[in-house]
């Protein structure tokens, strides 16, 4: 294929010379006289392991070139990749400055080619930059139309600096987000040399995976350091710690809990957090990332009640699911049963159903609990689940037990607030998804 591509610093010129190791033929094009030199000299621009061996091999073999002049990177390629920088701003946000002037320069050159152009973001842009920003530029100052006249594809880079090319050939995953299928077939072809996952999703959702991934891998970070402070004012060896939490793939590293949804709860979550970081303020170790977990986990529960119950006319609500997970009557520090709490503070009228908790009602280790110290609780569960859901205009799932998904699917006449995603009904206008 003929590849353009726009900036030539750390990504650029890497994906610049590894496409054109691939055996694209591949042009370069940045502002800057000096990369351009180097890189047609058969120099890296930068310090990247093996990186000049790839440019000085390609510029010889007559497959990778750079220039200055976006015209000849255009009018030679059918696809245009930029990866020029998206810096902060003073405030945090993101600076789109060199975004709009690439977008920009290129809409002026795509006015005058009559073929079919993709331009695919390797820069990391913000979700809806691509819609909002890039595509209107490129679709006004060219006059074509993207996902017709020219294809637009997300495609977030994944590469860490010092190990650039090794990244490049042995990505974590490559993500293609695009509106047209001719687009996505051309990058499945273009892709097709690396043995990876491969993701074909929305623009917006590949814009996202890439701040998803490195807000995550900022945490993990984060959240090591501060285990490793707590344990040297211990005097526990971290790395010791570490080696074995990391050796726990079922719960540890891995995708259990990374599922948004609702607030953690349960008799070991928030004691634990509490004692570890009551602990950590009395030895002088500062953990904010652990600090802010219980405050950003009440945040959650306060936030259904505001952004989702409060908007609705009705204050009659039927609670499915009191225990903080399905399958076990556990209601210790239930964050549905603090929300439901919260309701029956405010006035709303509310109905329970959870058989499992009713099962304690009868006998077992809530059943005193429930008589004593969650009498108003216990007064408003009920056994017969089509009455509760008749009785009331609004169901609030809150445990993920799978006899509710039949619940969404048959009471199309109800407002529904999935806490959970039970089911995927984020389409149906009746149905409120928290965080989807
Ligand atoms: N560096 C990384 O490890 C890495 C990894 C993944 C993603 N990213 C993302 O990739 C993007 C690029 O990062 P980088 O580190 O390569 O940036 P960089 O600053 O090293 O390079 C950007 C290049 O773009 C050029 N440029 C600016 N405006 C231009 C224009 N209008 N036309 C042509 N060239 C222009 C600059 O001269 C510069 O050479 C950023 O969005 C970054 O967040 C970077």
């Amino acid at each position: 294929m003929n590849i353009s591509v726009v900036g030539l610093g750390y990504v650029g010129a890497v994906c610049s010379a590894c496409f054109a190791n691939e055996g694209h033929n591949v042009i370069g094009m940045d502002i800057d006289a000096v990369k351009v030199d180097l890189i047609n000299s058969g120099k890296a621009p930068i310090v990247e392991k093996d990186l000049e061996d790839y440019i000085s091999r390609n510029v010889k073999a007559g497959r990778l070139k750079a220039t200055t002049d976006l015209k000849e990177a255009i009018d030679n390629s059918d696809i245009t990749i930029i990866s020029v920088g998206t810096p902060s701003e003073a405030n945090g946000n993101i600076n789109l400055q060199y975004i709009k002037e690439a977008a920009k320069a290129i809409g002026e050159k795509l006015k005058e080619k009559d073929t079919f152009h993709i331009v695919s973001m390797r820069s990391t842009v913000l979700p809806g930059t691509g819609k909002n920003v890039v595509i209107p530029i490129i679709e006004e100052i060219s006059g074509k139309k993207a996902g017709v006249d020219f294809g637009y594809v997300s495609n977030p880079e994944f590469l860490r600096e010092s190990t650039a090319i090794w990244d490049f050939y042995n990505p974590p995953k490559t993500v293609v987000g695009t509106m047209d299928e001719n687009s996505y077939k051309i990058f499945r072809e273009l892709y097709s040399f690396l043995n990876a996952p491969y993701f074909e999703v929305e623009i917006e959702v590949a814009e996202m995976i890439k701040y998803a991934d490195n807000s995550w891998h900022a945490t993990k970070v984060t959240f090591a350091n501060e285990i490793g402070m707590i344990c040297k004012k211990l005097g526990i060896d971290s790395h010791k710690v570490m080696n074995v939490f990391c050796a726990d793939t079922k719960l540890n590293i891995s995708s259990y809990y990374m599922k948004p949804g609702f607030a953690f709860g349960g008799s070991c979550l928030p004691k634990d957090v509490r004692a570890l970081t009551y602990k950590a303020k009395s030895v002088d170790a500062n953990t904010p990332l652990l600090n802010s977990l219980m405050s950003s986990n009440e945040y959650q529960i306060k936030r259904i009640y505001n952004e989702f119950i409060k908007p609705l006319r009705s204050k009659k609500i039927a609670v499915l699911g009191i225990s903080f997970k399905p399958n076990t009557d556990d209601l210790r520090e239930s964050p549905i049963l603090e929300l439901t709490e919260l309701l029956i503070g405010k006035g709303y009228k509310i109905k329970i159903y959870d058989p499992n908790v009713l099962k304690a009602k009868e006998e077992g280790a809530n059943k005193a609990l429930l008589e004593n110290e969650l009498w108003h609780i216990n007064e408003k569960l009920s056994n017969n689940l089509d009455k509760v859901i008749q009785e009331n205009d609004i169901i609030l799932i809150g445990n993920g037990s799978k006899e509710f998904a039949d619940v969404i699917q048959t009471n199309k006449d109800k407002t529904i607030i999935d806490l959970m995603r039970v089911i995927d009904k984020k389409s149906e206008n009746n149905y409120i998804g928290i965080g989807w």
